[in-house]
C-alpha cells in the first residue's frame, strides 16, 4: 500500500503502481490519498496526467497546523491499515503525510519502506528535514535516489542490506509523460510560442510567509520581467500570502510577469523543458531540470539533493534580491553550467523497487 498526500508525492508513486501491475501482478497494490493536498489543480490533475487509478481510500484530511495535519492523518490512516491489512506500506518523500503514515504503520508492526530515503539539507528549520530524519529512523527498508543518501544512511548505522540504491521514481514519471508534454499547447496559450522565458516557482514558508522576503522576491521578478518573460504558476500558499499582504500591485507592475494557477504535470513539464532557466525553491524541480539540462537557480541556502549541484545544472543562491538579480543576470549573459544525468536516473527506478520489494522484502516477512 503506497501513500500519497501532497503534490510531489504523485509522480513518485505513479510509476511504482505501474511497476507492480506489470512485474508483480500477483500482488494488489493500493494507493491511499491522505488529502493533504485537495484542490483540483494540486491533486486531481496529477492523477489524470500520470494515469493513476483512483485511490483505494481518500482520507480527506486537508490543511491545518503541522501537528493538526499530522495527527489527523495518523488517526485516519490507522483505521485504513486495520481495514486493508497491507503486507507492506510504502511512503515517499518528506511531506507531513510521509511521517504520519510511517509512524502508524511501523507501530502496527507493518513493514514500512521509505522511497527517497537518506536525503538531508541539515536545515532543521525546514519541516521537511524533520520529516526526513524521523521517517528514516523508523522505517524497515530504504530506497535511495543518489549516492549522498546511501552514505548518510550507512554512516547513521542503518543496516546496509536494507538500503537499496534504485534511482529516482520522479524521473520515471518524467520519461513516462514526456511524449505528451511535447504535444502540450501551454506555451501558445500563454503567448510564449517563439519567446524566451524563465519559469519560476516559490512556495517554501521561508520565502513566502515572511512579508519582507515575499515583497522583495516579487519586486525582483517584476523588474526582470521588463527584459524577459517570466511565467510563475503559483502555489496556493503563495497566492494567499500575496492576497493577505496586499502585494498584487507589485505583480501588476511587471511588464511580462505571467502569473497562472498551479499547472498540471504535463503542462508544467512542457514549460520546464523549453524554459531558458528555472528559478525555484522546490526539491523535485532541482532534479527534473538536471535531467532536462535546463539551468536551475535554487533560492535556498541548502539542498538535500547535492547530486543536482555536483553533476546537474542546479546552483544554490542566497534567497535575497541581490543574489537573485546577479544569478539571473549571469544565467542570461554568461556561459551556462552544463551537467550530466545522475546514476540510475534512467526511468526504471520503480521497476527495481518492485522487484526488490517482491523478492527481498515481502517474501522474507
Ligand atoms: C507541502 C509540503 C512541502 C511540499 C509542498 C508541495 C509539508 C510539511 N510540506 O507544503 O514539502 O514541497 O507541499 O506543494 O508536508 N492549500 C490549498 N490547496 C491545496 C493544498 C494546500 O489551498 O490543495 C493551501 C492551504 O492554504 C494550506 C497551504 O496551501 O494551508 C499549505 O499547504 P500544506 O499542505 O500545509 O503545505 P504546502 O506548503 O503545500
Amino acid at each position: 500500500m503506497s501513500v500519497v498526500g501532497a503534490r510531489p508525492n504523485f509522480m513518485k508513486v505513479a510509476p511504482i503502481h505501474r511497476a507492480f501491475e506489470k512485474y508483480a501482478p500477483e500482488y494488489e497494490h493500493h494507493i491511499v490519498h491522505t488529502g493533504q493536498h485537495y484542490d483540483a489543480a494540486m491533486s486531481d490533475a496529477f492523477f489524470q496526467d500520470l494515469e493513476m487509478p483512483n485511490p483505494s481510500k481518500f482520507l480527506g484530511i486537508g490543511s491545518g497546523s503541522h501537528a493538526e495535519q499530522t495527527a489527523k492523518v495518523m488517526i485516519a490512516f490507522e483505521q485504513t491499515c486495520l481495514e486493508l491489512k497491507p503486507d507492506l506500506v510504502i511512503v515517499v518523500g518528506d511531506v507531513n503525510s510521509t511521517i504520519a503514515c510511517a509512524l502508524v504503520a511501523v507501530k502496527l508492526g507493518i513493514k514500512t519502506v521509505h522511497v527517497e530515503a537518506g536525503l538531508r539539507s541539515y536545515d532543521r528549520s525546514m519541516p521537511e528535514e524533520i520529516n526526513r530524519i524521523a521517517t528514516d529512523s523508523i522505517c524497515d527498508y530504504w530506497f535511495t535516489t543518489e549516492e549522498s543518501g546511501n552514505r548518510i544512511l550507512k554512516e547513521s548505522g542503518y543496516p546496509e542490506d536494507h538500503i537499496f540504491f534504485v534511482g529516482n521514481t520522479m524521473i520515471d514519471s518524467l520519461h513516462f509523460a514526456m511524449p505528451r508534454a511535447e504535444q502540450s499547447q501551454v506555451r501558445e496559450e500563454l503567448g510564449l510560442k517563439d519567446k524566451k522565458y524563465g519559469l519560476v516557482t516559490m512556495h517554501r514558508p521561508s520565502n513566502v510567509d515572511d512579508p519582507e522576503q515575499l515583497k522583495s522576491l516579487l519586486e525582483i521578478l517584476a523588474e526582470i520581467s521588463n527584459d524577459r518573460a517570466i511565467v510563475f504558476p503559483m502555489h496556493p500558499r503563495t497566492s494567499s500570502k500575496i492576497h493577505e499582504y496586499g502585494f498584487s500591485d507589485i505583480i501588476e507592475s511587471g511588464k511580462q510577469l505571467i502569473i497562472t494557477e498551479p499547472k498540471g504535470y504535463i503542462d508544467f513539464l512542457a514549460l520546464m523543458k523549453d524554459a531558458d532557466f528555472v528559478l525555484t525553491d522546490s526539491g523535485g524541480i532541482q532534479e527534473e531540470t538536471t535531467v532536462l539540462g535546463i539551468p536551475c537557480i535554487t533560492a535556498r541556502t541548502t539542498t538535500e539533493r547535492p547530486v543536482t549541484i555536483e553533476l546537474g545544472t542546479n546552483i544554490l543562491i542566497e534567497p535575497n534580491p541581490e543574489s537573485i538579480a546577479k544569478a539571473l543576470h549571469d544565467i542570461v549573459h554568461m556561459p551556462r553550467k552544463s551537467g550530466s544525468i545522475p546514476p540510475l536516473w534512467d526511468g526504471k527506478a520503480a521497476e527495481r523497487i518492485a522487484e526488490i520489494l517482491v523478492t527481498q522484502c515481502i517474501k522474507t516477512q
